[in-house]
Order: structure tokens, then C-alpha cells, then sequence
């Protein structure tokens, strides 16, 4: 579901025109959908109500503020993984006890602040951070609360980059070892255990890993609380899909129906459920706005070279991710009804879509069927509201896109799009001054 949809012929998104952003802000511009983000939010709430779960939004998946704002001001909390995203959700106007900090890698300065401003809650990746965690708290004089993040080995059928259930993976402590290290720790006065925290990979389309990793930390739970050790908490992670191709993606209630039955009476004897959802609610809500600069045809393929590939949108080459491409104003009778891989229409032509970077790597999508697409034409990547902007970078020195919010017929720069002025002025030597993050 989103509000990107054509008007007599052009893109808009909800009541504004994909090409007046494109011409009053340039591109490439990612825009977002406010009441696409914000249903999103909602369907997953409504789904899982029965399990009255703590909705903590993904911040890396879309960290502009005022995204962060917008779901801020829908309720939710935060799932954060660096000290630079607390600090966002925090200037974005979430408590720092309405957030939750997952990431394997927590270095100690991280630690203090998020300490200092008061987490709701660590989850924990593993013993050595775990001691880390204790000995800072215990210094600063802060107790704080933890969740161990587990590694159940399951298979979230999933690309090998985001998979991380698995047991070769890096993320949380082998399931085989939490029940000794819970049972070690227990008691420890600066980070009390409060519970289990799974997060098995991203996207996942069939829910029933989550079955099976959710079972296997009940289990967990329960073989604890048979040695007195109370978990009053399970932090199901993130993971739900995205429709990069028209109903792709399981819906909200289709996650809920294999979850909730598993949780409801625990959550009717205490148990608190918390939900990291950052893909299934932000990446419909965007998409990236480029222009062709040039079209090229070498024989075996034509080409059409826009004004940002991979440095603006990475998922492409990084994870060969399919994102639905097409004009902002196709030809007449060229209006897509579905987006999908293969689109039947009469009259397209077979385009590589790339960026301007010296990578043959930097493409936006290969051998792609679309009306054929001329200079100054503007083509509209979707689906890309999630791990897009989070991830661009500037790669050959290219100044990051511009990120507008639109909310109904109005839209507003969220993002102001990054100059020469930007790019080069961390390098000024002389001017520079040390900081330790
Ligand atoms: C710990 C954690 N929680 C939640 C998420 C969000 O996942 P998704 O965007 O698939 O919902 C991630 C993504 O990598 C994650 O690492």
C-alpha cells in the first residue's frame, strides 16, 4: 500500500505532482508519502493489538528527523543501533526511555550517553559487551536494563547479507550458550536482565521463522523461570516485508496471525512484547526521484544514465534488490496498472537504468522494460523509502539527494540537498577540531 499513483497520466505522490518536486527541488530527491508512513504505522499496530506490543520504529531504515518526528508523534519509540541514531530520536522528540539499542559493536562513549540519557532498555549482543554495559553503568552509577539478544539458528529465507538468525552470523549470543550466561549474570545490580531479543533477518516473506525462532525463545524463557529467573520481555525485532513488486508482501495481519496465538496468554500473565519494524513501514512510503542526463544505445543494450545510481540508492548493487522503475510521465497509454518484473505492455524497450559512477556495479536497475526514456525525462525508483537515504553515500564526491515529505497537497524539503561547500568542509585542515563522538 502506498500513496504513489498516477494523475491523468503524471506520478503523484498523494495530491502533488512527482514532476513539480522534481523541478522546484531537482533531483535526485527521495519524497516520501506522511500517510503512507503513518498507515503503515497504524495497520501494524491495529494487527498486533491483542499483544498490546511496544512499536519501537527502525531509525536506520529512514533516520531523517522528520520522519523520525512523524512516527514519533504517532506513538512509537525507537529501535536504535549507534549513538548517532539515539541522538536522532532524541532531537526528533523521543524520550531516550522509549528507545531500545541493539548493534554489536557499542563502544563505550555510546554506552555513557545512552546511559546518561536514560534507555529504555540495551539489548545485548554478547558477553563481553554484556560486562562492558555492567562496568559503565556501575561507574556512571546508572542501572540500566538489558535483553539478550539471541541467536535462535534459524532461516529467514532471506538474502545472506540480512540474514541474522543464523548461527554463522555475528548478531547475539549462540541460543545453545544463553541459558549458563542468563543464569551467570543474573542479578548483576547495573544491567538487570529483563528479557530476549531476536532479530532474525530482513525482509522475510513466509512468517514462520518467527514461529520457529519465537518458540525457541520460550522455551528459553521458561527454562529460566523453572530456575526462578523472571523474563518479563520479548523484542521480536524487525524483519516484516514491503511490496517492491504489487502485493509482494504478506500483510501486517498475515504476521499477526502466526505470532499473536503464540503470545497472547503470556502477554495476558505480563509478558511484554516489543515490535522493530522499519522496512514494512517506511519503504513504501518512498521513492527516488532521478533524471536522465543521457541516453546510449552501444548495440547490444541501450542505456539510460541518470543523475544517481548506487551512490543514492545502494540496495540494487549491494544486494541485487529489485525496486519497480518507471517515467514520472510515461507516454500516453504507458501508465503501469501493477508494478512487477516483467510489466506487459506494448511498445516498451529493454533498458540498463544506471547512475553517472565509474562502477559497472552502479546501476538502479538492469535490463529493465520500460516506454523508451529520452534526455531530461524523469524516472521515478520505488519502494526505496526504506535503506535508501540511510545507506546513499558520496561516492565519486557526489553531494547526498535532497528528502522531501509530502502531506496531501502540500510537500515541504526535509533534506536540503547537499553542496560542493558540504563535500569538502570536514577536509579543511587547520579548521579542524578533534571530537571524540
Ligand atoms: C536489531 C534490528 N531491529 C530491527 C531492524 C529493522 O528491520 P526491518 O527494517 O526489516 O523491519 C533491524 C534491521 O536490520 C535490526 O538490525
Amino acid at each position: 500500500m502506498d500513496h504513489f499513483h498516477y494523475i491523468d497520466g503524471q506520478l503523484h505522490c498523494e495530491g502533488v505532482s512527482m514532476d513539480e518536486i522534481a523541478s522546484s527541488v531537482g533531483t535526485p530527491c527521495y519524497v516520501y508519502s506522511r500517510a503512507t508512513l503513518l498507515e503503515h504505522v497504524r495497520r501494524i499496530r491495529s494487527a498486533f493489538a491483542p499483544l498490546e506490543p511496544w512499536v519501537c520504529f527502525s531509525v536506520k531504515s529512514c533516520p531523517n528527523l522528520s520522519i523520525l518526528k512523524a512516527i514519533a508523534g504517532a506513538g512509537s519509540g525507537m529501535d536504535v543501533v549507534s549513538g548517532g541514531e539515539l541522538r536522532r530520536a532524541m532531537e526528533a522528540g523521543c524520550q531516550a526511555s522509549r528507545c531500545v539499542y541493539a548493534g554489536v559493536g557499542k563502544t563505550d562513549p555510546e554506552i555513557e550517553l545512552a546511559l546518561r540519557a536514560g534507555i529504555g532498555l540495551f539489548n545485548v549482543e554478547s558477553e563481553e559487551e554484556f560486562a562492558t554495559i555492567a562496568s559503565v553503568a556501575e561507574r556512571l552509577g546508572i542501572p540500566c536494563d538489558g535483553a539478550l539478544r539471541v541467536n535462535p539458528d534459524v532461516d529467514p529465507k532471506t538474502h545472506r547479507y540480512t540474514s541474522t538468525g543464523n548461527r554463522e552470523t555475528k548478531f547475539g549470543v549462540d541460543l545453545r550458550r544463553a541459558a549458563a550466561f542468563l543464569r551467570a549474570t543474573h542479578g548483576n545490580r547495573w544491567c538487570r536482565w529483563r528479557g530476549i531479543h531476536l532479530h532474525i533477518g530482513s525482509p522475510i516473506y513466509d512468517p514462520t521463522p518467527y514461529h520457529q525462532a519465537i518458540t525457541k525463545a520460550l522455551s528459553l524463557i521458561d527454562e529460566l523461570a523453572a530456575d526462578g529467573i523472571a523474563l518479563d520481555t520479548l523484542d521480536l525485532g524487525g524483519g516484516f516485508g514491503a511490496d517492491y513488486t504489487t502485493g509482494q508482501s504478506p500483510s501486517a495481519t498475515s504476521y499477526a496471525d502466526i505470532i499473536v496465538p503464540l503470545l497472547a496468554a503470556r502477554v495476558a500473565a505480563g509478558l511484554r512484547v516489543i515490535l522493530e519494524p522499519g522496512r514494512s513501514v517506511a519503504a513504501n512510503a518512498g521513492s527516488l526521484l532521478v533524471s536522465v542526463v543521457y541516453t546510449k544505445d552501444s548495440g547490444d543494450r541501450t542505456f539510460a544514465i541518470c543523475d544517481a545510481g548506487m551512490n543514492a540508492l545502494l540496495r540494487p548493487s549491494h544486494y541485487d534488490a529489485f525496486h519497480f522503475i518507471w517515467p514520472t510521465r510515461p507516454p500516453a497509454g504507458m501508465v503501469p496498472s501493477v508494478r512487477c518484473v516483467r510489466p506487459e505492455m506494448d511498445g516498451l524497450v529493454v533498458h540498463d537504468i544506471v547512475g553517472p559512477l565509474c562502477e559497472t556495479g552502479d546501476f538502479l536497475g538492469l535490463e529493465r522494460a520500460i516506454p523508451r526514456v529520452a534526455r531530461g525525462d524523469r524516472l521515478a525508483v520505488f519502494t526505496a523509502g526504506a535503506y535508501g537515504m540511510s545507506m546513499a553515500n558520496r561516492y565519486n564526491s557526489s553531494p547526498l539527494p535532497a528528502e522531501v515529505l509530502v502531506d496531501g497537497d502540500s510537500f515541504e524539503i526535509i533534506r536540503a540537498r547537499e553542496t560542493y561547500d558540504d563535500l569538502v568542509s570536514h577536509e579543511r585542515v587547520g579548521e579542524l577540531a578533534v571530537t571524540l563522538a
